[in-house]
């Protein structure tokens, strides 16, 4: 599917820049940049040129290699693009906390309703950053939805091959997940412009 997921049109295009927006204006130069579940690496496009070095990875190989692909045609230094598991990072990226640690910046946009568990995820995500480093994530709220489509709409699709498997949360259970596991959420925001908007953008911080 990552050829048309590559070729399908940003489906909220004035929502997108609104966030887009909001992650560059807390990137700085001189900052180290990782970015899970990149896709096919648009975002990571737009944003690498703004800092110091920009690592995006994708679970998908298929997604990473049109995301390389796309860097081949518009070369940005700064950015690489790699095949790895948000919830199981390469060891080698696993500083350990208290550790000198590898990112001042983590970003996940539309990935962690899609990750086996969210509690993993962001514990894998929180013991790559340092106290003080920012988590800019921008997520699919499924609970939110008419309760038919998670219950009954998202099953039928999954059990013919439409749909991946989804974790169910509201905001506030991603703020809580978030705060339980070394993170302090200082913005929640909603960036849509075509009604209900369940996709929820939070910036946190990593603390002790
Ligand atoms: C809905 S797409 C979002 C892509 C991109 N971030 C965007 O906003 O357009 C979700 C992406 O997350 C990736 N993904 C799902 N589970 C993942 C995991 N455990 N680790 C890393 N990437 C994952 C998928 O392969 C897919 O490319």
């Amino acid at each position: 599917m990552a050829r048309k997921y590559a070729a399908d049109p940003i489906d909220d295009l004035a929502g997108y820049e609104h966030t887009l927006a909001q992650v560059g204006v807390r990137l700085r130069h001189h900052q180290s940049v990782l970015e899970i579940g990149c896709g096919t690496g648009t975002t990571a496009l737009r944003l690498a040129r703004s800092v110091r070095s920009y690592m995006a990875c994708d679970i998908s190989p298929e997604m990473i290699t049109i995301a390389k692909e796309k860097l081949a045609r518009e070369p940005v230094e700064s950015l690489h693009f790699v095949v790895a598991d948000a919830q199981m990072p390469p060891p080698s990226w696993d500083t350990g906390l208290n550790a000198v640690q590898r990112f001042d910046v983590a970003l996940a946009f539309n990935v962690l309703h899609l990750v086996p568990s969210l509690n993993a995820t962001l514990q894998a995500i929180r013991r790559l950053l340092p106290a003080g480093a920012v988590f800019m994530s921008k997520t699919a709220c499924i609970r939110e939805m008419n309760p038919l489509v998670p219950w009954v709409a998202l099953p039928v699709m999954r059990a013919i091959g439409k749909a991946p498997d989804v974790l169910v949360f509201d905001a506030l259970e991603l703020q809580n997940a978030l705060e339980r596991n070394g993170f302090r959420v200082e913005v929640v925001q909603r960036h849509g412009t075509q009604g209900k908007d369940i996709r929820v953008f939070m910036v946190a911080r990593a603390v002790d």
